[in-house]
């Protein structure tokens, strides 16, 4: 009967250590999964962006160098704001007076612009309220640095 007993401890113990193993396991798989998703996250998915561009091609073409209400969007990363040849008479001072301040595009001021308009350069006449989801914004700008020609 000890013998027993003892002999069910030991099989129970054994039992949570392994347990405790595979918890471990599983939680140092779901940190994996969590870095991929940051890191799929940072670089953005282009196709998905095409779709959210939907919501400024009103405004904006990326496809080709036609402007519209806006500039157009084609190689904007890494462009100094508020310098597209053709869109130069119809952009505001305070669009001129950012990208002469110094305003490169770059992927930050980017998502910062496209989260907050008018924070980021206040004064610029887009009449865009601003992309709320990370996701959209990190997509979107994935498709403009893709370039897109037609
Ligand atoms: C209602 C029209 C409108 C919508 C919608 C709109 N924009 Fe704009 N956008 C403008 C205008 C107008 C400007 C020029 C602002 C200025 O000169 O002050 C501009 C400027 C910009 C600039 C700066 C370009 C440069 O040459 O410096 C970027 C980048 C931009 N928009 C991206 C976007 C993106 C991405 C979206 C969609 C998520 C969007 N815009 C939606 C009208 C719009």
């Amino acid at each position: 009967m000890q013998r027993l007993l003892r002999a069910r401890r030991y099989k129970a113990a054994s039992q949570s250590s392994l347990g405790s193993a595979m918890l471990r396991a599983i939680s140092s798989a779901s940190v994996l999964l969590l870095a991929t998703s940051i890191a799929a996250h940072a670089g953005g998915d282009r196709a998905l962006g095409k779709k959210v561009f939907n919501r400024c091609i009103a405004c904006h073409e990326a496809a080709t160098d036609r402007d519209k209400i806006g500039p157009h969007l084609l190689g904007v990363v890494g462009r100094t704001a508020g310098t597209a040849e053709s869109f130069l008479g119809h952009y505001s001072e305070a669009m001129k007076s950012a990208g002469a301040a110094g305003l490169v595009w770059d992927e930050a001021n980017l998502a910062e612009y496209l989260k907050a308009p008018k924070l980021k350069v206040p004064g610029n006449k887009m009449a865009f309220a601003g992309l709320t989801k990370d996701d959209d914004i990190a997509n979107v700008i994935a498709y403009l640095k893709a370039d897109p020609k037609p």
